[in-house]
């Protein structure tokens, strides 16, 4: 059905923001009215105890997520949760508002069934996110808040940036992200080197030492790095006792397309799905008990159980929601079960890193 109604979509606007814009006002108003709540559940929901598990310590009813920079400013939370998200991520969120890089900034590359984006953190801000999520309605999934440098804080008081916008948001997230991975902050990913992160995550860590709930924290990183630079910051990762990884950003690499681009900015959607998960892999034979989202070109259950079985023990989507349409998450769910059965496995967590 969206498949039939996607051409429609795509030709709406000549800039797909202005779509995407359209579509997370749509969102927000079908999460406020009761009727269209209720429909949108019957339609995609989709429930399997199998799916269920236990990660970083918060419930996942199924592995599927909304991967950051869909819903950045947190406007349609309840309408993710009822098209049958397993857990939701908002932001990239910076200490400052910013207007992000001028428009366009989002291109389709339809025949390659990818995207290049360089939005560069457009956001309202910690304080402003504040006020959103202390009105917002509960959901009843895990909430990831997602974290990143603004674009006018040097890179040497980086930490004080992500300290400020976590100990803000401390208490309406479930888990927080630090996003040292865009392509389109200048310098963002300097912060991958030894001194910087553990610079950014000591200072989380701390802020976390005074709370009486203990929230996880991740670190999204990207696969343009080396093997070896990976490695170190995987170090780190473990030193500082990192919950999590999320792998991967957009690539900068422009490998895998049918179609050459001229367009800057970081690339997803199919082409970058083999690399992801290849480094998912690598990463989850060097920190096999280092919990592992897997983000990159996810377009069906057999795509995702692909990165599950490589290592993550939970997935994330952004561009397969774009080309497949709202019924992906049921889709993947539902294929993810026959996937655990034909395999003979019990239950999702059986089947992390078996491959
Ligand atoms: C338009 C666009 C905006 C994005 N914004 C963010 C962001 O603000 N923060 C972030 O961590 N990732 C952001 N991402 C990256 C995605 O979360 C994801 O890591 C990446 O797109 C790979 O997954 P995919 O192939 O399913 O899209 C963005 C991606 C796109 C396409």
């Amino acid at each position: 059905m969206y498949k039939l109604i996607r051409p429609l979509i795509f030709k709406a606007s000549s800039d797909p923001e202005t779509t995407h814009r359209a579509i997370m006002k749509l969102l927000h108003m079908v999460g406020s009215v009761p009727p269209l709540s209720w429909t949108e559940r019957m339609i995609f929901n989709f429930a399997d105890e199998r799916l269920g598990q236990k990660v970083f310590g918060l419930d996942f009813k199924n592995p599927v997520g909304l991967a950051g920079g869909f819903d950045k400013q947190a406007e349609a939370g309840p309408a993710f949760a009822n098209l049958g998200f397993g857990f939701l991520e908002v932001g990239t969120i910076t200490r400052h508002a910013q207007l992000g890089n001028p428009r366009p900034r989002i291109f389709r590359l339809e025949q390659d069934e990818a995207l290049i984006n360089r939005m560069g953190f457009n956001n309202e801000g910690a304080d402003f996110m504040v006020g959103s999520l202390s009105v917002a309605q509960k959901l009843n999934i895990p909430l990831g808040i997602n974290l990143g440098k603004s674009k006018i804080t040097e890179l040497a008081k980086a930490q004080e940036d992500y300290l400020y916008s976590f100990s803000k948001l401390y208490e309406y997230g479930d888990y927080f992200v630090v996003n040292v991975s865009s392509p389109n902050t200048p310098g963002l990913r300097q912060l991958h080197n030894k001194s910087f992160l553990v610079d950014i995550l000591s200072g989380l860590n701390n802020h976390k030492s005074k709370q009486q709930i203990k929230k996880p924290i991740l670190v999204k990183t990207v696969v343009d790095l080396s093997l070896e630079e990976i490695d170190e910051v995987l170090e780190v990762c473990k030193n500082q006792n990192v919950d999590g990884l999320i792998i991967s950003n957009t690539l900068l690499s422009r490998d895998g397309l049918k179609i050459k681009t001229v367009e800057a900015g970081g690339m997803s959607g199919k082409p970058i799905r083999q690399k992801s998960t290849d480094y998912i892999r690598h990463i989850h034979h060097r920190l096999p008990t280092l919990p592992i989202v897997g983000v990159g070109g996810i377009f069906s259950a057999e795509d995702a159980y692909e990165k599950i079985k490589a290592g993550a023990s939970l997935v994330q989507v952004y561009t397969g929601l774009i080309y497949e349409g709202p019924g992906i998450v049921k889709n993947i769910n539902r294929g993810l079960v026959k996937l655990l059965q034909q395999d003979g496995f019990k239950n999702i967590s059986e089947a992390v890193g078996k491959q």
